[in-house]
């Protein structure tokens, strides 16, 4: 891309995404890299501005990721965040020891004569959470933050643009965390605000069409966010040259199928939906451990795929609706390298004789592919679609799945979806799940042996924490009337009420 780049570096710790979105929120575009990223790649991404993001080591201990002096020398702006900071401070000679642990949203005076801090009240609300602390300054630096636990909780060497905040900017939390990122970015960066995804959607066009010619490309098409807009993107960037293959696992929600075919059927694409359901059914009787039903359930679909797929042998190219949060290696955490598997690539068969891979969402953030799916015109369910797991309903049916049962919870999701869509009530993931416990219970005066669904509504930022929607009671009351009464087979409705942690959203 045309773009200008700020470059973060990853020094563990799950900061190093948020970062990059507030960043790219700013019309700015950004890339995430590990802290062991070489000199001369830094040089060669050439960007306007470095962020050193936080960790979870101490940077005292023996293996505590740093980064080399050189990169203070090169003359390009860096803000060093938590661990970042402190990484910035010890590689120029200041002094870090480990003290009480600061935590919470604490108060904090600024000097608002640095630019990281213009246009921002003397004291603000700030997120801290460190046991290290910044005791001696380095050579060349001034101290720009406090709070009343720490005395350096900001530092700035203006004259060579490094800076350095103890608090953490990128969360909300931190009230005027974005001024301080704008002020950052564009005023010492020199950030002209020249990314947003409109943009991007034309240069991505073009490079596909450069990279494939008049080549025929193969989709595979889950029914996700991710890989919808991918086949939107490639049917206006190549029309006609794309087939997209769907594979309908019979685990999907009601209607979801006709919804995707619906989607793309009488587009410049070829489409094609195989009904495997029952192959999937096959291949899962008897088995009750979630892992292996996901296991089996990523065989099968790999394989279903594999034989449609070869039906195009003409096609040369195999496209995925990677994005970025698959393809960000964790840059270090503790004593090892860390990197994240490519796990959206599924296993995709590259044997089938594919010359190349098709990726053109690898850079983006979710957010952003749903703006881009709305650009591309794309039904609006499809694109704000919530997170849907490849296995689907298989791992929201407890133990052994069979069609019944996938049946039942296929409906009693519909109700509790289309009840709570109904409301204004917010929740980020909401869904149904058959328990397989089964209850005594009594219906037209006889009784009944039947199975427990459960509902799980929740709020999270990022899918890795998650607390329960408080749903009112009189919605919980509509929704198990309904269930109870509309699909045979359950005669209990229960709500989770766990966060996670110690739960997970799913409960398999
Ligand atoms: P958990 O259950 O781990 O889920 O708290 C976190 C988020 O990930 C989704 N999820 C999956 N997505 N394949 C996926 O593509 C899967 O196997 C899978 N398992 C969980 C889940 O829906 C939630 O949004």
């Amino acid at each position: 891309m045309t773009n200008q780049v700020v470059l973060v570096l990853d020094f563990g710790g799950q900061y190093k995404e948020s970062i990059a979105r507030r960043i790219r929120a700013m019309k700015v575009y950004s890339i995430i890299k590990p802290c062991t990223i070489s000199i001369e790649e830094i040089k060669k991404i050439n960007p306007i501005g470095i962020v050193l993001t936080g960790g979870e080591d101490s940077i005292n201990d023996d293996y505590s990721p740093v980064c080399d002096k050189e990169l203070f020398e090169l003359g390009i702006p860096v803000l060093g965040i938590c661990y970042g900071m402190q990484v910035m401070a010890k590689v120029l000679g200041g002094e870090v020891r480990a003290e009480e642990k600061e935590y919470g949203k604490l108060d904090c005076k600024v000097d608002t004569t640095s630019v990281l801090f213009n246009n921002i009240p003397e004291s603000t609300k700030v997120m801290m959470n460190h046991i290290d602390r910044l005791k001696v300054l380095p050579k060349g630096f001034r101290p720009i933050a406090s709070t009343e636990g720490t005395e350096f909780a900001g530092m700035e060497n203006a004259s060579k643009k490094l800076y350095g905040l103890q608090f953490r900017p990128e969360v909300d939390l931190t009230v005027e965390g974005k001024k301080i990122f704008k002020n950052f970015i564009y005023t010492v960066c020199g950030a002209k605000g020249d990314y947003n995804t409109r943009k991007f959607l034309e240069e991505t066009k073009q490079a596909i069409r450069e990279q494939v010619g008049n080549e025929k490309v193969v989709l595979g098409l889950s029914g996700g966010v991710d890989s919808s807009v991918c086949a939107a993107l490639l049917e206006q960037a190549i029309p006609n040259q794309v087939v997209c293959i769907f594979v309908d696992h019979g685990c999907m929600r009601k209607n979801e199928g006709n919804e995707i075919e619906a989607a793309f059927k009488d587009k410049n694409l070829t489409f094609i939906r195989v009904d495997a359901e029952q192959r999937f059914l096959d291949k899962l009787k008897g088995v009750t451990d979630p892992e292996q039903k996901r296991k089996i359930i990523g065989k099968e679909f790999i394989e279903v795929f594999r034989e449609e797929a070869k039906k195009f042998d003409d096609a040369k190219f195999l496209a995925q609706g990677t994005i970025y949060p698959d393809i960000v290696e964790s840059g270090w955490v503790g004593k090892k390298a860390v990197v994240k598997s490519h796990h959206n690539v599924g296993g995709l068969p590259k044997d089938i004789g594919f010359v190349g891979i098709v990726e053109p969402l690898k850079s983006l953030f979710k957010d952003e592919v749903r703006k881009i799916g709305k650009l591309l015109g794309l039904p609006k369910a499809l694109v704000t679609r919530q997170p849907f797991p490849g296995p689907g309903l298989a791992v929201r049916t407890l133990g052994e799945v069979n069609k019944q049962k996938l049946d039942l919870v296929r409906e009693a999701d519909a109700i509790f979806r289309e009840e709570l869509e109904k409301t204004n009530v917010k929740a980020d993931q909401y869904f149904a799940i058959l328990t397989s416990v089964q209850s005594v219970g009594v219906r037209n005066e006889a009784r009944t042996y039947d199975y427990t669904i459960a509902l799980r509504a929740v709020k999270t930022n990022d899918f890795m924490t998650c607390e329960y929607v408080p749903l009112p009671h009189s919605l919980l009351n509509k929704v198990s009337m309904r269930i109870t009464s509309e699909v045979e087979g359950v005669n209990r409705v229960v709500y989770d009420i766990t966060g996670k942690p110690p739960a997970t959203i799913e409960w398999e």
